[in-house]
């Protein structure tokens, strides 16, 4: 089995430079997929690091450098609450993101969170991802973040989409560590599909768990992110120096 190897990484001096530099190479992606193939799929991440990407991303010069008409915009992972929740990842990618760009409504593809369950809702994201990307359902870029604990998406250690996953393209997650417990989540499979995966890492907090990611005897089970690594495509970590410390 893969694992997380340090030519992949490349160290940014803080939070801001490492935001700057992602939003740099997600233009650069995006430019060349739409070049190769008409469009730009990706996966946007969860919680609070890829909020300044987004900023940068919905601002000049990043915002002009991209037909945000060939983008079609998915989600790595989603709390179950409703998508006005302050707590509800597409919410926070619209106020810091997709409410600035022209993107088309229809382009955007939230989780359904509401008037169904963790479960029909993970199965009808992945029919979503299916219609869209095809089979397997191959995104051009998908962000990812890495929780101290080194769960990535909602992928968390020692749940059951990890230790034993579902071979399916979406997961609901229930008991979740990191509130809302109730999520949904890309699976290990839908992330490995992807042509390019970067994971956004940054502040002190994190750098125990990249010692541990980052060492050859340790688990993904216990560590999820280091379960990440792409089938066919590449993966690129971002990480400012405080949590690349112990690397
Ligand atoms: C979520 C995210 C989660 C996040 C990490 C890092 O929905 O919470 O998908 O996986 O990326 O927990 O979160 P921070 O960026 O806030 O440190």
């Amino acid at each position: 089995m893969s694992h997380p190897k340090l030519d992949d990484v490349t160290v940014l001096a803080d939070k801001e430079t490492l935001a700057y530099e992602a939003a740099r190479r997600f233009v650069a992606l995006a430019q060349a997929s739409i070049q190769a193939r008409g469009a730009f799929h990706v996966a946007l991440a969860g919680g609070s690091t890829p909020k300044r990407l987004h900023e940068l991303l919905a601002s000049a010069p990043f915002r002009e450098q991209l037909d945000w008409s060939r983008v079609k915009v998915f989600f790595g992972d989603e709390r179950f609450v409703p998508p006005d929740d302050p707590e509800s990842n597409v919410a926070m990618a619209r106020r810091s993101l997709l409410d600035h760009v022209d993107i088309p409504a229809e382009q955007v593809f939230p989780f359904p969170t509401v008037g169904t369950t963790p479960e029909a809702a993970a199965e009808q994201y992945a029919r979503t991802l299916l219609s869209v990307l095809g089979d397997p359902p191959v995104l051009d870029l998908i962000l990812l973040g890495m929780g101290e604990d080194g769960h990535t998406a909602s992928l968390f250690p020692g749940h059951p989409e990890v230790t034993h996953p579902s071979g399916n393209w979406v997961a609901a997650v229930h008991e979740a560590p990191k509130p809302p417990s109730t999520r949904l989540t890309l699976t290990y499979a839908t992330i490995k599909a992807a042509r390019h995966i970067t994971v956004l890492v940054s502040g002190q907090g994190k750098a125990e768990a990249l010692e541990h990611i980052f060492q050859d005897n340790t688990d993904h089970t216990q560590w999820p992110v280091r379960g990440i690594y792409p089938a066919n495509g590449e993966i690129t970590w971002l990480v400012d120096q405080e949590a690349a410390s112990t690397l």
